[in-house]
């Protein structure tokens, strides 16, 4: 589109003239948070609220999301979407016509993609007997579905309010309605041995999920774990749990593609895949993120995390766009570490080409962090791309603040 005359020079104009240069935009995705959980587990920092499913204020929740859409909507004229992830919280405590009618607003607003993805989270104490047919009559294309574990000592212990076998149900039910799906889990649970991971594997395995995704449960500040921490297994063992994760998800056919994600051929997350190439994303829904690119710069923002308080904001037409907490544009200085911050989870790495496109910037920007990385033995490169040796990925972190600023202490950044 083109912005109308004088626009360009309005300070708060994203379309007006700066120091980088995108010859293009990159794929733009949707993440839609829905905040609300049966219950609040110990570990978890998301913006997350406990709630009765009846009180639930799903209608008002919706037109919230249906406004905040519309007053960011100049913000991507023009661009179509990729990919959905409606995410939380957990979004299966919406009833599936909540879910049609979420994204039959989206359709009404925004140009989806022929082959768009469509994720939704769902919890397995939140599953009924025919609702997953149901979101998948809504449009849904794919289910994240958040098992932990099957070893209900563990389940109990992470305060989640399924057991084993619901888990197990659920899955069956989202293999027979859904062409794809992912299973969560974690490890390094509390009191959790090399014996108990093995079973969890041996449980997911079976099912032969189309996706995996495993994390390693981290205390984050301000959680229940944090405050009373658990007894967890220490570094050493949760490598050596990493080792037997990544041993057993190749035996099994699921190829490692993301520090903690595993996919079938053709069942990688494009969601996901889309926010570690750097690509946009327009975070919708209370403490939604946000990144956008212009031709002349990459703006980030941060939706109300409170949700009365963003519904309250959002369903005001006066103070739509006041639904928006934090807004700012990366500084030029900050984008190699952010954009080497998502490319280097995967294992592929990234293209020095897509690197210019993404961020605006000249490869030279990369060049003293590339060689110091390279000498380290953290990367491998070609003439056209760079990926983390199997070193580099044992030392992410490391190799990921050779890319700091140079007057940012280390680790001084947040993602
Ligand atoms: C925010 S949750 C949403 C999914 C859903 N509500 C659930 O809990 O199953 C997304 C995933 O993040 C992971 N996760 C959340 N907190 C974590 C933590 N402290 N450490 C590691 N992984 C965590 C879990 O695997 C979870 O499935
Ligand atoms: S169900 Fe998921 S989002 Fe909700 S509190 Fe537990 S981990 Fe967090």
């Amino acid at each position: 589109m083109i912005p109308p005359a004088g626009a360009t020079r309005d300070p708060l104009n994203p379309h007006r003239p700066g120091s980088l240069q995108l010859p293009v935009l990159p794929p733009l995705s949707l993440y839609v948070h829905l905040p609300w959980c049966l219950k609040k587990c110990p570990y978890c920092d998301f913006n997350s609220h406990e709630l009765a499913p009846s009180q639930v204020p799903e209608k008002a929740y919706l037109d919230a999301l249906c406004a905040d859409l519309e007053a960011a909507l100049p913000l991507i004229w023009g661009r179509s979407v990729h990919s959905i992830f409606i995410g939380g919280g957990t979004p299966s405590l919406f009833s599936p016509s909540g879910i049609d009618r979420l994204l039959a607003d989206i359709r009404a607003r925004l140009p989806l993609l022929p082959a768009c993805e469509i994720t939704l989270e769902a919890n397995p104490g939140t599953f009924e007997r025919d609702r997953f047919k149901a979101f998948r009559a809504a449009g849904v294309t794919r289910l994240s579905v958040g098992v932990q574990s099957f070893n209900d000592r563990h389940l109990q212990a992470l305060g989640r309010v399924h057991d084993a076998s619901q888990a197990l149900h659920a899955l069956q039910e989202a293999a027979q309605v859904f062409d794809t799906y992912n299973l969560d889990l974690m490890y390094a649970l509390p009191g959790q041995s090399l014996d108990e991971l093995d079973a969890d594997l041996d449980a997911a395995l079976a099912c032969q999920p189309p996706h995996l995704s495993i994390y390693q449960l981290t205390l984050e500040p301000n959680t229940v774990f944090a405050k009373y921490p658990p007894a967890v297994p220490d570094e050493d063992s949760a490598y050596d749990m990493l080792d037997r994760i990544t041993e057993r998800t190749q035996a099994s056919g699921l190829a490692r593609y993301e520090v903690s994600a595993y996919a079938r051929a053709g069942h990688r997350c494009r969601h996901n895949l889309n926010y570690w190439q750097f690509g946009d994303y327009l975070g919708i829904g209370a403490g939604a993120h946000s990144k956008i690119s212009f031709a002349h710069r990459i703006l980030r923002q941060v939706r109300l995390r409170d949700p009365r308080q963003y519904m309250a904001r959002a369903l005001d037409p006066q103070t739509a766009s006041l639904a928006v907490a934090q807004q700012h544009e990366v500084p030029r200085a900050e984008l190699p570490f952010e954009y080497l911050l998502n490319a280097l989870r995967l294992k592929e790495g990234f293209a020095l080409q897509d690197f210019c496109e993404r961020t605006g910037l000249p490869v030279t920007a990369l060049q003293k962090g590339l060689e110091q990385a390279q000498a380290q033995g953290l990367i491998a490169r070609d003439l056209h791309r760079v990926w983390p040796t199997a070193r580099g990925y044992d030392f992410l972190s490391d190799l990921q603040s050779l890319f700091l600023p140079a007057s940012t202490p280390s680790g001084g950044l947040k993602s």
